[in-house]
């Protein structure tokens, strides 16, 4: 039975936490001087992988991450092997609206047609539902609807609806927002703050601009496993990242942790029951852990456990674990771990629980620069503990009698 999809509580970022900054232009893995002992520790790899930049699927930087990593799993005598798919690959190439002689910057919405719309402006009451626009006439012009209340989505087809020529969406904040309408949109739907608001008057003339770029890009999820495993557990993290963000909590931290995983369980039973995987294009709609349940149908169907990292670096929350009653039954046993029974939308776990497989999701909640340039801190501490609850369930779920 699905439950709504839930969401922590914003936090304010604790200062005490020891923190990684990214590394200026210019750093690199291998210009970082490191002792024996610190090299594959988990403040060392945050180091190394944070200096490539953001790590958007099908970019250079997302490529050296995994090429890094790959070498470290097999450097513990894992056998690794990365299976690639298609991403689709869109990017903004600087879109806006002019109006009374001022130009106004904004996003395009992912999933937007490009194209110049100059028009009437109408204010719709409202996000922009099918009752805010009784009344109205927008057809040929450029509807405005406020964030919140419908999914981005669901906004663009009600304008689509109702005759618009184009749609703006205010931000609730006063700052940039990028969202995403899935599916393509024949309309073009440009985001902007809260701030440019007042300026987008009902009646003026404006000319809304939306320059976007489409196309696919490889991506490739990255597979450790001893050879010849058939594996009862998955341990997984998406290693990608959105665009302007570093992802060191989202999600770095994720992938950091089961990169240790798979190192304390070498030369344990463990090793010989788990695949550790690393996802492609999660934030492009999950796409990398879709491909996996679709091209590994078997080894999917004799899991009893898929284990999901994703956001744990940061103390936004408490560690949550939410999924399946036997995992939440084996980590409600951990200390400092708090499990939640139920399904919880938004990552990378969700196609294997819509396979039927048995998913726990582990996170820390999501903190104030979720998707924001300021994702540049992980807490190697945050990602060890998250390890140890994630080794404890492992070996629970795969230990004698299992
Ligand atoms: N890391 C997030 C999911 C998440 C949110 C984990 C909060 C822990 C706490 C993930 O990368 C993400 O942004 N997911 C999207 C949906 C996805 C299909 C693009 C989301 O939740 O909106
Ligand atoms: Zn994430």
């Amino acid at each position: 039975m699905p439950t709504p999809h839930r969401r922590p509580t914003l936090r304010p970022l604790l200062s005490a936490l020891l923190l990684i900054p990214a590394a200026g232009a210019g750093g690199s893995a291998a210009q970082t001087t490191q002792t024996a002992a610190e090299a594959g520790s988990i403040e060392a790899n945050a180091r190394a992988v944070l200096a490539f930049g953001p790590r958007v699927t099908g970019s250079p930087a997302n490529e050296q991450a995994r090429a890094f990593l790959e070498t470290q799993l097999r450097a513990l005598g894992y056998q690794t092997q990365r299976q690639t798919f298609t991403s689709p690959r869109f990017d903004d190439l600087g879109s806006g609206v002019q109006v009374a002689g001022q130009s106004l910057a904004g996003a395009a919405l992912q999933g937007s047609a490009g194209g110049t719309v100059t028009a009437a402006l109408v204010r719709v009451p409202g996000a922009g539902t099918a009752e805010d626009y009784r009344g109205l006439n927008v057809t040929g012009k450029i509807a405005v609807v406020k964030r919140g209340v419908t999914a981005f989505a669901e906004k663009a087809r009600q304008a689509r609806a109702a005759g618009a020529a184009g749609l703006i969406i205010v931000n609730t904040e006063d700052r940039e927002l990028r969202g995403t309408l899935g599916d393509p949109e024949p309309l073009p739907v440009l985001a902007v703050r809260a701030g440019h608001d007042a300026a987008l008057r009902p009646g003026a003339t404006v000319t809304l601009n939306v320059r976007v770029r489409q196309g696919e890009v490889l991506a490739q999820n990255l597979l450790a496993f001893r050879a010849g495993t058939a594996p009862t557990v998955l341990i997984g993290a998406h290693m990608d990242s959105v665009q302007g963000a570093p992802g060191a909590n989202d999600n770095l931290s994720g992938t950091l942790a089961v990169v240790d995983v798979a190192r304390r369980a070498v030369n344990t039973p463990l090793s010989a029951r788990a695949y550790f995987v690393l996802f492609d294009g999660e934030e492009d709609g999950l796409l990398g852990a879709r491909d996996f349940v679709k091209t590994n149908p078997e080894l999917v169907r004799g899991l009893k456990g898929m284990l999901n990292l994703d956001m744990v670096g940061v103390n936004a929350a408490p560690l949550t674990a939410t999924g399946h009653p036997t995992l939440t039954a084996l980590a409600r046993a951990l200390p400092g771990v708090t499990a939640v029974e139920g399904r919880e939308s938004g990552s990378d776990h969700v196609p294997f629980d819509q396979a039927g497989v048995p998913t726990l999701f582990f996170h820390r909640g999501i903190d104030r620069n979720y998707h924001q340039p300021g994702d540049m801190i992980l807490d190697p501490a945050l990602v060890r503990g998250t390890a140890d609850a994630t080794l404890a369930v492992a070996q629970a779920l795969t230990g004698p009698g299992n």
